[in-house]
């Protein structure tokens, strides 16, 4: 009974705590200290009990009332509202809603561009922006002194010289990266997709000095050029739509043997030419399979593995979406608002 009596007194100040208002309380009161309340119960119970055991427990009920009592005399409330105060606002109307951002578009992109890769195995990295000459030129088959290099108008570093890496610069392609991923693994399978950041010396309205690339690299045994074409043609489906298709046009890259630049069927006609695009085809970025002096560089043995690589710039290929009107890529980082706002 003791136990009972305890549990009853803790229910009752918990309720008389929480008691929102003056008619719970004294419902609460009723309930516990009324003629018929739980205490009186046990008063009337209290006749059944050993006679020594009577007098303590009687004792225990009458601390327990004091205390039940006091708890609801001091009991205070805050005031509420009266309840038919008249609002001055229409509890019903919608909220005003804080104006809320988004990702830059050109991180839009490259978390699709991602995602689209990394769904069918490859590997996100990403690679240093300030790099050794060797990593985007030595180790791509273009020694020192090489004009392939001159291609790339690169932004030199003014910091001490490597005697095996050379000089420090702004990476002018992400294909920096392939040497890294090869000397990272050590061995394939590698299958790479590398999205940073890449410095040149230029600037106009499809060009600006910082922009972005992405750089797929794939190494194994027996990798093949339909496999390459198969991966462009999936990237293309996906990033552009169901009738995209890609097209490998000869070309030269140092890097690659035999190269390609990929061009994509036009949005219109198709690939068939049509007037905004004459040849029915629009230039990407590009591609080859990797040369065996890049494989040594990397560490791998040529005569083992093969690879594929490709490469292009994230903002050119956003741009070259039929649903985005840009023409100028400066307004990419001209943070104009009211371009920004429209993606
Ligand atoms: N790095 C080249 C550029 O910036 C693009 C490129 C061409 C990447 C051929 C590749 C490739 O991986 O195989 O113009």
């Amino acid at each position: 009974m003791r136990e009972e009596l305890h549990n009853l007194r803790n229910e009752a100040l918990a309720l008389i705590q929480e008691a929102p208002n003056s008619q719970e309380l004294e419902s609460l009161r009723i309930a516990f200290l009324g003629r018929q309340g739980k205490i009186n119960q046990f008063l009337k119970e209290l006749k059944n009990l050993p006679q020594e055991e009577k007098k303590q427990v009687g004792q225990l009920i009458n601390e327990i009332k004091t205390t039940l009592e006091k708890a609801i005399n001091h009991k205070s409330f805050t005031p509420q509202p009266a309840v038919n105060q008249k609002l001055d606002f229409d509890p019903t109307l919608p909220g005003k809603k804080p104006p809320q951002g988004h990702l830059h578009l050109v991180t839009q992109a490259i978390e699709e561009i991602q995602r689209i890769f990394t769904d069918i195995g490859f590997i996100r990295v990403r690679y240093p922006e300030v790099e050794w000459d060797w990593y985007p030129f030595t180790s791509l088959n273009m020694p020192p002194g090489h004009p392939a290099r001159d291609e790339w108008e690169t932004f030199f570093v003014d910091a001490p010289q490597d005697s095996k890496y050379g000089k420090m610069v702004l990476t002018p392609h992400t294909s920096s990266g392939q040497v890294r991923e090869m000397k990272r693994l050590g061995k394939p399978p590698i299958r790479m997709i590398n999205i940073a950041k890449c410095y040149r010396r230029q600037q106009d309205m499809t060009h600006t000095v910082m922009f972005h690339q992405f750089e797929g690299l794939l190494i194994d045994k027996n990798v093949n050029i339909p496999q390459l074409k198969g991966v462009l043609d999936y990237f293309a489906q996906q990033f552009y739509g169901p009738k995209r298709i890609t097209r490998l046009r000869p070309f030269h890259f140092q890097f690659t043997e035999p190269s390609f630049e990929v061009d994509i069927n036009c949005p219109l006609c198709l690939g068939k030419g049509c007037k905004t695009c004459k040849s029915g085809w629009h230039e990407l970025g590009g591609a080859g399979m990797v040369h065996p002096n890049v494989l040594k560089a990397g560490g791998l043995d040529p005569q083992k593995y093969t690879g594929f690589a490709f490469g292009w710039g994230v903002e050119r290929t956003y741009m070259m979406r039929s649903d985005i009107k840009i023409d100028d890529l400066r307004l990419f980082y001209s943070n104009d608002i009211r371009f920004l706002e429209q993606f």
